[in-house]
């Protein structure tokens, strides 16, 4: 055994004992002061630096250094653009109207909503204001044909399109933080133009329904089978039957007819390039262009391509189509009052510089960067120039159209001008094509 006592051993041998001891300590109480030192001033430098980061990121963009603008951008790839609050955003997130201080007032833990028609979502308040507690929340639905919220926050959706919930404190009804619910969905009887100005296409087959639509294929193909193997349906037809015997397994997209142009749109600021409507942060539309509605050709389209997606056994549905200047408004405020100016310019539109106010564009499924690779989304970039559509903002482009990759954004342009577009490459551009700049002045 090592009786060895190691502190003494290796002090070593030559050192006086009472000196070595008062220097030891003498020694440890410097090493400690120097710790609690350096320690301190860490702390305060961190402190400095955290104050100066968060003025920073209220001052708004366009004033930025470019490294900085990189360094948000950056942050907010993993962020949802324009309107998803991924879980990575979940503890940060509040949206805060009016002139409320948000360190003072409600936090939730998301400032937005995506939910099917029947399902329900919930926003958690992470702070109340002073003075308020949980039995003081008084929460209430811009629209309950769109989605209802109950005492607790809990949001049901009801009919497609978009509302706002609001959380208010009942002895203090100036505190409020909304968040923003999208339904996917069938809309709501006679609420084509629903609240906000959003609007959904007709026939937009829900989630739900499209999933027990792709559920009910084997059957058919069954069916099918049982035909080849001489097992007719009852009472069918030798003619029918024959037919039938000829279908093949799948079925093979229908030739399309050209999706016509979009009709030129009543804006005396809209700017054209030969037909098409150009709507970037160089072109905005007038403050009181409101169509209240999407194209008639675009929702036709649209309603088209998501049916033969269903016939590959892809759910391409809609989330979010016509946006008012007003709606749009809302949406970038509740962005800037979130991240910044700088950053929310990467992905979401000031008002009058929306796609979305044209009546032409939808968002479609998921609207976070969880979607790109999606058979989906492949299938959306591969096939929607046949249907009139465009990707808008393509990947790596952002110094071009403006905007940060957003493979859920079509934009409805007609067949020719969409070929012509595909034709290009996937990551082509209109500002490519028609020489034309995004920038705000
Ligand atoms: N996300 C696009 C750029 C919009 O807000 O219109
Ligand atoms: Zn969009």
């Amino acid at each position: 055994m090592d009786n060895r006592n190691y502190n003494n051993y290796n002090e070593g041998p030559e050192r006086p004992r009472k000196r070595k001891k008062v220097s030891k300590e003498t020694l440890r109480k410097r090493q400690l002061t120097a710790v609690f030192v350096i320690a301190f001033i860490v702390l305060l430098f961190v402190i400095l630096i955290a104050k100066a980061c968060s003025k920073d990121s209220g001052k708004g963009g366009d004033t930025k250094p470019a490294d900085t603008v990189t360094t948000t951008t950056s942050a907010v790839t993993t962020l949802a653009p324009e309107t998803t609050a991924p879980a990575t955003l979940a503890t940060t997130t509040t949206v805060v109207t009016g002139s409320n201080d948000p360190d003072k007032g409600f936090k939730l833990d998301k400032y937005s909503i995506y939910i099917n028609v029947g399902e329900s979502g919930i926003a958690y308040v992470q702070q109340y204001p002073e003075g308020s507690t949980e039995a003081d929340e008084v929460w209430s639905s811009s629209d309950e044909k769109i989605a209802t919220v109950d005492a607790y926050g809990h949001i049901t959706g009801v009919a497609g399109g978009e509302c706002y919930v609001t959380l208010k404190a009942k002895n203090n009804p100036s505190q409020e933080v909304m968040i923003r619910v999208v339904v996917a969905g069938t809309p709501a009887a006679n609420n084509d133009q629903n609240n906000n100005g959003n609007n959904t296409p007709l026939n937009n087959t829900p989630d739900t329904e499209k999933k027990q639509e792709t559920e009910k294929k084997p059957e058919t193909a069954e069916a099918k089978q049982e035909v080849k193997e001489g097992k007719p349906a009852e009472q069918a037809p030798e003619a029918a039957k024959a037919e039938t015997e000829k279908k093949p397994e799948t079925p093979e997209p229908q030739p399309l007819a050209e999706a016509p142009a979009p009709s030129k749109i009543n804006d005396p600021q809209a700017h054209y390039e030969g037909n098409v409507l150009i709507v970037n942060k160089s072109y905005p539309l007038s403050e009181n262009y409101n169509p209240g509605t999407l194209d008639p050709n675009c929702n036709e389209w649209f309603n088209k391509l998501t049916q033969d997606a269903a016939k590959e056994g892809l759910n391409i549905y809609f989330a979010s189509g016509f946006r008012s200047y007003t709606y749009q408004k809302q949406i970038y405020d509740n962005y800037v009052a979130n991240y910044g100016q700088a950053s929310a310019d990467t992905f979401s539109a000031r008002p009058g510089y929306s796609e979305h106010q044209t009546g032409l564009a939808i968002d479609v499924n998921t609207i976070d960067d969880s979607f790109g690779g999606t058979p989906e989304a492949v299938w959306l970039a591969d096939n929607c120039y046949k249907y009139g559509f465009i990707i808008r903002y393509p990947k790596g482009k952002d110094g071009i159209t403006g905007y940060k990759y957003e493979p859920w954004h079509i934009r409805y342009v007609g067949s020719e001008i969409a070929k012509k577009v595909h034709d290009a490459g996937s990551d082509a551009t209109l500002e490519e094509i028609y020489g034309l700049t995004s920038q705000y002045s």
